[in-house]
């Protein structure tokens, strides 16, 4: 019945997920970001579950290598499924803390046909899922990764969390949805939400379609690099070791109920992180200029002085030094043939 079970998790939300490192639930945990939370939990004690469907978004072969460094721990199982149709309740049994990460991402495919996709992992996903978390009687804390393209194609920054958010694209949209899902079955059945709205993460697995990842491959290649748009566009580039960081500063004590922004700490025009790049590899740029694609948006920064307030998050790692680290993977990748020729 609506309603009922309200409140049933009286004071979750003042409470710290505390008592020592409980059992995880881990979404998308053969993604980028969620392989390296997976790899973090297991260095803090945790028992984990990680689940992931392997969308065809880019080549399972990438996943199954993020995957490698966890494989073998014995606190560690691995399930492939889809959270559309996986016996939920069987993998969410005992779960002291879900860390949902998988979704369908990227901004520029989510038009035309492949917007299903979309509306199918990152919102009836995420209903799936807090539907079987809500009466959860072991759950004390339930984060959501939520996105800086929520808050769409503003002129007003810093981006506050507490500005209306618009978003610019498709996947936008599909991500307001979770995060407001995720918040109501908060406010009405108790469960114990956090919202990290992450500015687009960057570092080692990072995915194939995303600009820095694209332009290491290039540059080691010496290829073409594609340039949306005329590079001043600016991004609060995060690295995904400050991302997972958050993602356990979101186990404290006040988080709950709450949206906090996660960047990198800096905003910085595209055409510049390029240049880090081009200086690490040691080779200039073949810049192929192309138009704006549809749907990104012009500027993001993130004001995170309430992650800094209540979690106690400060990013970590400067651009130069993450960029150096990407590109080192990439070139690890490239040397193993794990990416595509
Ligand atoms: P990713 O594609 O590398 O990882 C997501 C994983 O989820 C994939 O391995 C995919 O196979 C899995 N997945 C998708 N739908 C699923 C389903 N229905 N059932 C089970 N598994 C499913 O992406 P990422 O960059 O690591 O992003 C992780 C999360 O962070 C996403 O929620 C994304 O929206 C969010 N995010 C990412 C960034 C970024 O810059 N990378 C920025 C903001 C928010
Ligand atoms: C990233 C992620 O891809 C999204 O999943 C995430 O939700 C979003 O961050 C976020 O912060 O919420 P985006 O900022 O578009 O999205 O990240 P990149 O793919 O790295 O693109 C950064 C900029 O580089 C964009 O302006 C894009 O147009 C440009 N770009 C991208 C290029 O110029 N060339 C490319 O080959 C790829």
């Amino acid at each position: 019945m609506a309603g009922e079970g309200k409140g049933e998790r009286v004071g979750a939300e003042s409470r710290p997920v505390t008592g020592g490192p409980g059992r995880a639930l881990v979404t998308g945990a053969a993604g980028f970001i969620g392989s390296h939370l997976c790899q973090r939990l297991l260095r803090e004690g945790y028992a984990l579950v990680g689940i992931d469907a392997f969308t065809d978004y880019y080549p399972r072969r990438v996943k199954e290598a993020n995957l490698a460094g966890l494989a073998g721990d014995p606190r560690f199982t691995f399930r492939e499924g889809d959270l559309l149709t996986a016996d939920l309740p069987a993998l969410l049994d005992g779960a002291t803390v879900v860390f949902h990460q998988a979704a369908q991402p990227g901004v520029r495919g989510s038009w035309g046909a492949q917007f299903r996709a979309y509306v199918d992992n990152n919102i009836l996903a995420t209903q799936r899922l807090l539907e079987a978390s809500r009466d959860l009687p072991t759950l004390r804390r339930f984060v959501f990764a939520s996105s800086s393209s929520v808050y769409g194609n503003t002129p007003t920054l810093p981006l506050r969390e507490d500005a209306r958010p618009e978003p610019y694209s498709p996947y936008g949209v599909t991500k307001l949805a979770g995060e407001s899902l995720a918040l109501l079955y908060g406010t009405n059945y108790g469960v114990p939400v956090v919202a990290l709205r992450y500015f687009t993460v960057y570092g080692p697995r990072q995915r194939p379609d995303m600009a820095f990842h694209r332009f290491c491959v290039a540059l080691l290649r010496d290829e073409e690099v594609s340039l949306y748009g005329d590079g001043h566009q600016t991004r609060d580039f995060t690295f995904v070791g400050d991302v997972v960081e958050a993602n356990l500063l979101a186990l404290g004590v006040g988080a709950v109920g709450q949206v906090f922004n996660i960047g990198g700490g800096a905003r910085v025009p595209l055409r510049e992180a390029l240049a880090i790049l081009e200086q690490a590899a040691g080779r200039a740029a073949r810049i192929r200029h192309r138009e704006a694609a549809r749907g990104d948006v012009r500027h993001t920064y993130a004001d995170t002085d309430r992650a800094r307030q209540v979690l106690g998050y400060k990013p970590q790692v400067a651009l130069a030094d993450g960029l150096r680290e990407e590109l080192a993977w990439v070139a690890d990748a490239l040397a193993a043939g794990l990416l595509p020729p």
